[in-house]
């Protein structure tokens, strides 16, 4: 939630920012500014809506210029997106301007005090309290006073500042939001992600909690709060510029549908050793737990019920599923004998991380399954395993999701083995069907023409219904969501035997019902349901697995997914529901990859 970038170069700053806010932009999008630094004046230009607002107004600036500045892309929490309430956030006397990531949950308590000493607010933001605070504390060394006013804060915050009497020079600081320093030739930048400057660097610095960063064009200096020097490590990012861009692609969604078979290969291949699932290097004793508890939020607890069936499945260890969000106000039955396993993409979910707390209060030991290297649910995490998707710019997850499966079977299978539920014959069987799982995606995507024509036939349908049993039902709560983040159509996901309990009866004539019949041993019953909700006016697309025909007297379309082992058809099965939402959003003209409301990496609870 909200995008932040600094640059400190010897080049104009203005494009290197605004295209760095362009590529931060999936963080939030309902404002946006920038500040930069020249000689002994900040200017700033800044406003609601998207980032390209902002260029227009910012290329018509001409007092807009600098070798050193900051940059941010908004989500709103305190204050409604407007053009006050945008980033950057400057002092009155134009000292200081300041952008942030995160929320400062007492800033209440620090802006009554300082209007009570006359300072003067502007803008509703939490925010602000930041630049107030370091205005009022000046004593015209910013380090001192930068480490003064954080020392002030409660909550999280990735922050960026500028400061008139340091020409040349971006300061950073954070606790709990993500931050990660680019080191380039000449020049340096901050930002929330690699994203934001990978065109211009790949060679970057993780700050951690507590860290301070002095950044010139030639120089970073990370200090502690008693103005110690950290040597920090170096990381090589080792992903492209293309992975970032749309690559000829309309939007980023789409071709992150049409990368899943890759990330499914990347995520995959460095766990096979010997043709056997092989996660050794993990270290964790297995047999040492009596349950496991799978919590995450939206798409990712969806990918955990998926998992929850598999692993329960395989390794007869039982397994609960809650939302991270709802985690800890249920007082969880989580003890030392519990693996909690968290899932996700952003690794910055605030609600995950909570979760995460509360799981090691309480003495379990967490394994983390996460996308960003890095992380902060990949450090809090005792044992974590990456989802090599590449990176996600979409808003709705596909490959994340997909990878997060794979990721959760291939750990099903291993586990399986080591507590003696399955023998080596087994293991090697489950090993190869997985294997195949990357080809039975890349040919699924083959029905890419046929859905857009069903999203063409149903796209002006005002509520969506998806039914599934068992694994298929998981699948489903997945598709529904997909479908309504993007194309604002309601719709709704059930257990296809919950239905006549009370839903069927919003079930009537031309209304669409979504029928996923992939797992086979449950084709009768799902059938049958089938048969109800036509019973009553329903017209349905069935997803089966090829080789189906009966589902073709019974449904008005069809959609067939290559076979795979019947506990693994997630993964296949969910790409026709990602791009039926797709092409659906898109008929409906609707901003794809940003949708409204919504942002990347969800850091407030
Ligand atoms: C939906 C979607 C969200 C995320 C959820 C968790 O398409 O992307 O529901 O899955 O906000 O995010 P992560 O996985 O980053 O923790």
């Amino acid at each position: 939630m909200c995008g932040i970038i600094g640059f400190s170069g010897s080049t104009d700053a203005k494009n290197i920012i605004l295209d760095g806010l362009k590529r931060l932009e999936y963080r939030g999008y309902d404002s946006a500014g920038i500040a930069l630094q020249n000689g002994n004046v900040i200017n700033m230009v800044k406003t609601s809506g998207k980032v390209d607002n902002l260029v227009a107004m910012a290329d018509a600036d001409t007092k807009l210029a600098g070798n050193c500045g900051i940059g941010h892309t908004r989500w709103a929490t305190h204050g409604v997106p407007s053009d006050v309430n945008a980033h950057p956030h400057m002092s009155a006397d134009g000292k200081f301007a300041i952008v942030h990531n995160g929320i400062i949950e007492n800033h209440a308590e620090i802006k009554n005090k300082l209007i009570q000493k006359g300072v003067k607010f502007l803008s509703e933001t939490d925010t602000e309290v930041i630049v107030q605070l370091l205005d009022y504390y000046y004593d015209g060394d910013i380090k001192k006073t930068l480490v003064k006013t954080t020392s002030m804060l409660e909550g999280s915050y990735a922050l960026g500042v500028l400061c008139v009497d340091n020409p040349g020079t971006i300061y950073a600081a954070k606790v709990s939001s993500p931050l990660i320093i680019g080191i380039g030739a000449g020049e340096n930048y901050f930002a929330s992600d690699i994203t934001a400057f990978i065109s211009h660097t790949k060679n970057v610095i993780d700050l951690e909690d507590g860290e301070f960063a002095e950044i010139s064009a030639d120089k970073i200096t990370i200090f502690d709060h008693n103005f110690k020097e950290i040597k920090k490590e170096e990381r090589k990012i080792t992903w492209d510029v293309a992975a970032a861009e749309k690559s000829g692609y309309e939007h980023f969604m789409l071709k992150e549908i049409m990368e899943q078979p890759a990330a499914l290969k990347a995520t995959i291949e460095p766990r096979i050793k010997d043709n056997k699932v092989n996660f050794d290097e993990l270290n964790i004793d297995i047999k040492k737990y009596d349950r496991i508890l799978m919590t995450a939020c939206g798409s990712a607890y969806y990918a955990g019920c998926v998992g929850r069936d598999v692993i329960e499945k395989l390794c007869r260890i039982h397994v609960h599923t809650e939302v991270a969000s709802e985690l800890r106000y249920r007082d969880p039955m989580i003890d030392e004998k519990t693996l909690v396993i968290v899932i996700s993409q952003s690794g910055e979910t605030a609600d995950t991380i909570a979760a995460i707390k509360e799981a090691k209060n309480k003495g379990a030991d967490v394994m983390a399954i996460v996308n960003v290297v890095g992380s902060a649910i990949a450090k809090l995490a005792d044992f974590t395993i990456y989802t090599w998707a590449g990176p996600e710019i979409a808003v709705a997850t596909t490959k994340g999701y997909t990878t997060q499966v794979i990721v959760l079977y291939m750990f099903a299978v291993w586990a399986a083995y080591k507590l003696g539920r399955i023998d080596e014959k087994q293991l090697l069987e489950l090993t190869k069907d997985i294997k195949r799982l990357p080809e039975r995606a890349q040919r699924t995507l083959d029905l890419n023409t046929k859905v857009k024509k069903l999203a063409d036939k149903y796209h002006e349908k005002q509520s969506i219904f998806f039914i599934g049993r068992y694994l298929d039902y998981a699948v489903c709560l997945e598709g529904s969501l997909k479908l309504k983040e993007i194309s604002y159509i309601h719709s709704e996901a059930y257990a296809a035997g919950e239905l006549k309990h009370g839903t069927i009866a919003l079930i009537e004539e031309g209304r669409l019902v979504v029928a996923v019949c992939c797992y086979e041993p449950l084709l009768d019953k799902i059938i049958s349901n089938v048969q109800q909700v036509k019973a009553r006016g329903a017209q349905v697309l069935a997803l089966a697995v090829e080789g189906n025909k009966k589902i073709f007297t019974e449904a008005d379309d069809v959609l067939l997914v290559p076979k795979a082992n019947e506990l693994f058809m997630a993964a296949v099965e969910i790409i026709p529901l990602q791009l039926f939402a797709y092409y659906v959003a898109k008929n409906n003209k609707c901003d794809i990859d940003k949708p409204k409301n919504l942002a990347k990496s969800v850091t407030v609870e």
